[in-house]
């Protein structure tokens, strides 16, 4: 017995830095989950089920549409896609929906300089059901992914217990280094512990893995974003310091495109999620997918902000009583970013507030612009009172940085 701990105690101490050298910034791509579910039915809906098909599709939209070359080069799976093990245990596709197998999948993707995902799950099952992954499979299923050549897995964490869950996941995170092949690691640990102290140790998730969900899955509702934002914003002490290049809290898929959410609020989710360095996975069908929608998921300036290199995660910083909320995130060459995020449901309202309300330094000078509309921000002193509209469960965001010539600046705040 005290053998086998101090076994334990080894194995875990070998694990705690594995350092992979990916997501330097957040991830982005696509995820089937949130608009395919565990759609299987392929006689009658041949177009929508997981299959090789949707992959294949959603690759070609990714590398033509301009989606990869703006940094969406991700195409993950989620559940549903095992046909079961074969008689040395390894794991097997559908062979009815994946006909060619997984490697012919991730050769597509690579073919088209794109990335592709995994989903497996820590525990006797995966949440639908399928073969999952026990703590004497970690290995072998380590080696296929790698085999098959694919580049991240999304390890769920249904039908464990705590404690496997605790062996399993830093021991997929060293079977995974074992391979040799880089691939990301996306747990969802945390989220399966309640997403906090002292249950989820994020110095340990962080060293381990690539990203983690921390919270609830989303669903194609407002009221599903609002419940994630408010969680994230109410721990936001505990989770944004664990954020950073290389390991990143997830708050879940982008519902952009899909059925739940106005125009405003798909602005707000986009801004919100950029805001808190999340990883940028759409789930909804890019092969129908409206040019309004495109336009807030392909904006240049959003994603350069997402991917900011520094990697810092932001924060709500203000909350008004007019339901008025403001966050900010710190970039790289003293630029920021900050969302104004109205929570009202009457009318645009006119914000008034100064950047010397919202912790910007005295006396200083600032230009940028407007993320949504494009309009140029100049000569913005810290002290001047500024009015924004935002409309109903909708957004402002801005793109500001501190005017380089200190000359001028000091000079234009003697004005
Ligand atoms: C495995 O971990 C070591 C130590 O952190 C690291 O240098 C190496 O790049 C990792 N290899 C892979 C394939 O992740
Ligand atoms: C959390 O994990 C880190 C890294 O493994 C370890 O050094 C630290 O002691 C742990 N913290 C707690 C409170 O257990
Ligand atoms: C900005 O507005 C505040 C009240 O909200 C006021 O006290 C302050 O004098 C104004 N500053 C300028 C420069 O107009």
């Amino acid at each position: 017995m005290l053998r086998k701990t101090v076994f334990l105690l080894v194995l875990v101490a070998q694990v705690l830095m594995l350092e992979n050298g990916l997501l330097r910034t957040p991830p982005m791509g696509w995820l089937a989950w949130e608009r395919f579910r565990c759609n299987i039915n392929c006689d009658q809906d041949p177009k929508n089920c997981i299959s090789e098909r949707l992959f294949m599709e959603m690759a070609d939209r990714l590398a033509q549409d301009g989606w990869r070359d703006l940094g969406y080069v991700y195409l993950n799976i989620d559940d549903c896609w095992i046909g079961g093990r074969d008689s040395k245990g390894r794991l097997v596709p559908d062979p009815k929906r994946f006909p060619h197998g997984i490697a012919f999948l991730a050769d597509y993707a690579h073919s088209l300089g794109l990335k592709l995902g995994i989903y497996e799950d820590m525990g006797k099952m995966t949440c639908m059901g399928y073969p999952g992954t026990t703590l004497d499979k970690i290995e072998l299923d380590a080696g296929t992914f790698a085999e098959w050549k694919v580049d991240m897995l999304k390890l769920d964490g249904c039908f464990s217990t705590s404690k496997e869950r605790a062996v399993g996941y830093p021991k997929m995170a060293a079977a995974l280094n074992a391979t040799g092949r880089p691939i990301a690691f996306s747990c969802s640990w945390p989220a399966y512990e309640g997403g906090l102290p002292p249950k989820v140790n994020y110095t340990l998730i962080a060293n381990i893995c690539n990203l983690w969900r921390n919270f609830d899955d989303i669903q194609d509702s407002w009221r599903s974003v609002l419940s994630i934002v408010d969680w994230f914003v109410k721990y936001q002490d505990i989770l944004q310091p664990v954020a950073g290049p290389g390991h990143w809290n997830d708050p879940d898929m982008l519902l952009i495109g899909n059925y739940g959410l106005s125009f405003e609020e798909s602005r707000a989710q986009m801004a919100l999620w950029t805001v808190l360095a999340a990883p940028l996975f759409m789930s909804t069908d890019l092969r129908t997918i409206s040019p309004q929608n495109i336009d807030i998921l392909q904006n240049p300036l959003m994603i350069k902000i997402n991917q900011d290199r520094l990697g810092i995660q932001g924060r709500r910083i203000f909350k008004s009583k007019s339901q008025i909320e403001v966050f900010k995130r710190h970039l790289s060459n003293g630029a920021s970013a900050l969302v104004y995020f109205s929570r009202r449901t009457d009318m645009p309202y006119h914000f008034h507030c100064s950047l010397l309300e919202l912790n910007y330094p005295k006396s200083r000078v600032y230009e940028g612009q407007n993320v949504f509309t494009g309009d140029v921000i100049s000569g913005l002193k810290s002290e001047s009172n500024f009015t924004v509209i935002i409309n109903p469960s909708g957004v402002v965001m801005w793109y500001l940085y501190p005017i380089k010539n200190q000359g001028f600046s000091k000079q234009m705040s003697q004005l």
